[in-house]
């Protein structure tokens, strides 16, 4: 049976109107979700150097940034603090501190650009002394003790005015804990996107030391997963859906695409991808060798992405990319 010349594939690709025609992905504006590092130290920015083109920004940058995502059409800003190493200890109870960082952030962003959604990381890492996402004894991280710190930092982060809590912590049942405590307490609109498929991953390195956690005791292969494991990342999700989650998200992005198409088969709920401080930075040095085109690259990731099945993806690129397709 001959197919060609009755079918040539390259008809469709032959011309940029065409192709515009044919194509079945689109990246816009609003598929990005603008992840930030606020910082409490004297500098209004400070560049991360193992992540080029991105800074540590002041809460006064903060609140510019939340204005910036407004005008460039990007929906939402998730937010991660650098926080004084002297304000850390065991349990990270700074991360209780209603005028902490964080909170001052999503008050200033808030007021800056109120249409702008503000999406807060629940977890301990930043604020303990150990860099783990928990309170540790005896070097294992507790659960149900984090799972009560958890509850708490994220109702703090919501009376700040944040819009989504998004725990990225993988201890048992928090999602349940927090939707209880949010249902309580009247705040019965918060959405909650989990880090519902979170894998123990070395592309996490850079982002340890923009937000300057402490230097790791041990890893954390006893609470995020096995690189190895796919059906584990469907049995996180349908636990976080039922127990009250809206959207999901899995972690890292690109090497975990078939997760994330795993995971919008298998559910379809909105469903997030995270590029994670790695994945940009291996992009950045590779273009900054002269070795890849970076923009090109970045978006074709992007796109990669929505083809995979993301309904977004949280990304450090999202101003710039953003604003080449507002071009
Ligand atoms: C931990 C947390 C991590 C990131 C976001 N939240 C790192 C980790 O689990 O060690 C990583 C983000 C990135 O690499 O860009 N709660």
């Amino acid at each position: 049976m001959a197919l060609f010349p009755n079918t040539r594939l390259r008809r469709t690709r032959s011309q940029p109107w065409i192709r515009d025609l044919v194509r079945e992905t689109h990246l816009t504006p609003h598929d990005l979700i603008w992840t930030i590092v606020v910082s409490d130290s004297a500098d209004p920015i400070e560049p991360v150097e193992a992540m080029p083109g991105t800074v540590r920004m002041s809460v006064a940058e903060a609140a510019k940034a939340a204005k910036r995502a407004r005008d460039l059409g990007i929906p939402a800003i998730a937010v991660f603090p650098h926080i004084d190493p002297s304000l850390k200890d065991n349990a990270g109870t700074e991360a209780l501190n209603r005028d902490g960082l964080v909170m001052r952030a999503v008050k200033a962003m808030k007021d800056a650009a109120p249409e702008v959604g503000i999406i807060c990381d629940v977890a301990l890492d930043p604020f303990t002394d150990h860099g783990h996402d928990g309170v540790m004894e005896d070097g294992v991280i507790l659960n149900d003790a984090t799972v009560d710190l958890l509850v708490q930092q994220g109702l703090a982060q919501v009376e700040a005015g944040c819009d989504v809590l998004a725990p990225s912590d993988m201890m048992d049942g928090r999602i349940g804990a927090i939707r209880g405590a949010l249902e309580e307490s009247g705040h019965t609109d918060t959405l909650i996107l989990s880090y519902a498929a979170k894998y123990a991953s070395g592309f996490y390195g850079p982002y340890r030391s923009a937000i300057g956690s402490a230097k790791l005791q041990g890893d954390k292969k006893t609470y995020q997963m096995d690189p190895a494991n796919t059906d584990e990342a469907l049995r996180e999700v349908a636990m976080d859906i039922e127990e009250g989650a809206d959207m999901v998200m899995v972690k890292p992005g690109l090497p975990y695409l078939d997760i994330v198409t795993r995971v919008k088969e298998a559910f379809g709920v909105p469903t997030y991808a995270f590029q994670v401080s790695g994945e940009y930075a291996m992009i950045m040095a590779a273009a900054q060798n002269g070795w890849i085109d970076g923009e090109r690259v970045m978006m074709e990731t992007l796109t990669c992405f929505k083809r995979a099945g993301a309904d977004g993806i949280l990304t450090y690129f999202a101003p710039v990319a953003a604003e080449i397709l507002g071009e």
